[in-house]
């Protein structure tokens, strides 16, 4: 275990603080003038914790749900801002996990051509993955992550006391990324997190550790390629399935278990394509089947779900770009694929076994 990672960005050196288990002084990580935007139900659960936060009079609460995160329901955010004299040597200071973290990081690139952000993440899979990657995504409308912007925060101050009131469906979301992110690290990385995934929810020391090892290796590639434009692709493992999934279920999924059905998905679909053995599939299947299986029942609509794969920011205009494992050892990689009735009834095929 470690106290401090540094991450390499196009704007310099940021600093992950693992604060352990004690609630970081959230009005004291700012020097200058901050402004907060705060997760109502952080505000709500640690309204003891944050009372001076709450008490601030730059502080803007924001119910993190997934149709916030959008374009029109930012206005009124960035309204309040201005209205409490925002400027550009002020600090936004994001207190939630990755719908906070998306909101308040795209206003920080674009208010004032930028102002300074810093983030203290509250959710598991913002601690174990968003927080680090530079990335802020909002939605338009029915189209999920379509705006978007590269902006590291200034510091991250991650405290794993948080993780005690989340609700098991968020811990299962980020154990999603988490188990992601170890399968991209390479099929050893990911059958050793299968051995510990059992204990995962309920050892926290162990679940730190994956939380480290988790940003240890996103590190490798968010600094090889902070702008996503060739091996940070592969980070989309599950994503473009569990974003679809995401948008055929209205959001009712949360993010990393749609991402977890997502790997299942890629995984079933390169087996039916025959560029992946069909024992990688049997050895993922069991964890992964694990951790989304709450939601298995969930009824994803085909039409749906192929509309939304259309809509994703790595297709060509006739190919989906999807990220598969390929081959023996079952490598990450990007393969694009035609939009046609084979992929369609392979997508099918996978969807009928999940309502099985
Ligand atoms: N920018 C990125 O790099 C990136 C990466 C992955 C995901 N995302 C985005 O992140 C979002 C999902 O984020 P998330 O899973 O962190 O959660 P979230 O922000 O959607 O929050 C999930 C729920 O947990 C609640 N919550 C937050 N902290 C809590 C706490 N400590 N105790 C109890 N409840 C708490 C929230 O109020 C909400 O109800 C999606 O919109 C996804 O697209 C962004």
């Amino acid at each position: 275990m470690f106290e401090e990672l540094v991450i390499q960005s196009h704007k310099g050196a940021y600093t992950v603080i693992f604060d352990g288990e004690t609630l970081p002084n959230v009005t004291g990580l700012v020097e200058g003038v901050p402004h907060f935007l705060i997760d109502a139900n952080v505000a709500r659960l640690y309204a003891a914790e944050l009372a001076d936060v709450l008490a601030h009079p730059n502080c803007i609460t924001i119910e993190a749900v997934e149709s916030n995160k959008s374009l029109e329901k930012i206005i009124p955010i960035i309204e309040q801002l201005v209205q409490n004299k925002v400027r550009r040597d002020h600090t936004l200071v994001a207190i939630g996990g990755g719908i906070i973290q998306d909101i308040t990081c795209f206003i920080a690139s674009t208010l004032l051509r930028g102002v300074p952000w810093r983030f203290v993440p509250t959710t598991l899979l913002s601690q174990a993955d968003s927080c680090i990657g530079s990335k802020s995504s909002i939605n338009l409308g029915d189209t999920k992550n379509i705006l978007g912007t590269f902006n590291p925060p200034e510091k991250i101050y991650l405290c794993s006391a948080f993780l005690d009131t989340l609700d098991m469906k968020d811990i299962r979301s980020g154990i999603g990324e988490i188990i992601k992110v170890h399968a991209i690290d390479g099929a050893d990385s990911f059958d050793r997190l299968a051995l510990d995934f059992d204990r995962l929810t309920i050892d926290r020391e162990l679940l730190l550790k994956y939380i480290q090892s988790a940003l240890l290796i996103k590190q490798r590639f968010i600094e090889e390629d902070e702008f996503d434009r060739g091996i940070r692709n592969i980070f989309n493992y599950g994503h473009s399935f569990g974003h679809a999934i995401e948008s055929a279920t209205r959001y009712t999924v949360p993010h990393g278990i749609a991402v977890t059905i997502g790997m299942d998905m890629a995984n079933f679909i390169a087996v039916e394509r025959g560029f992946l053995p069909a024992e990688h599939f049997a050895r993922m299947h069991g964890v992964l089947h694990r951790n989304y299986e709450q939601y298995a029942d969930a009824s994803i609509d085909i039409d749906v779900l192929i509309a939304a794969l259309m809509k994703d920011k790595k297709n060509t205009s006739t190919t989906l770009g999807l990220i598969f494992p390929v081959g023996n050892r079952a490598e990450i990689q990007r393969v694009q694929v035609p939009p046609d009735d084979v992929f369609r009834s392979q997508c099918v095929d996978f969807l009928t076994r999940l309502a099985a």
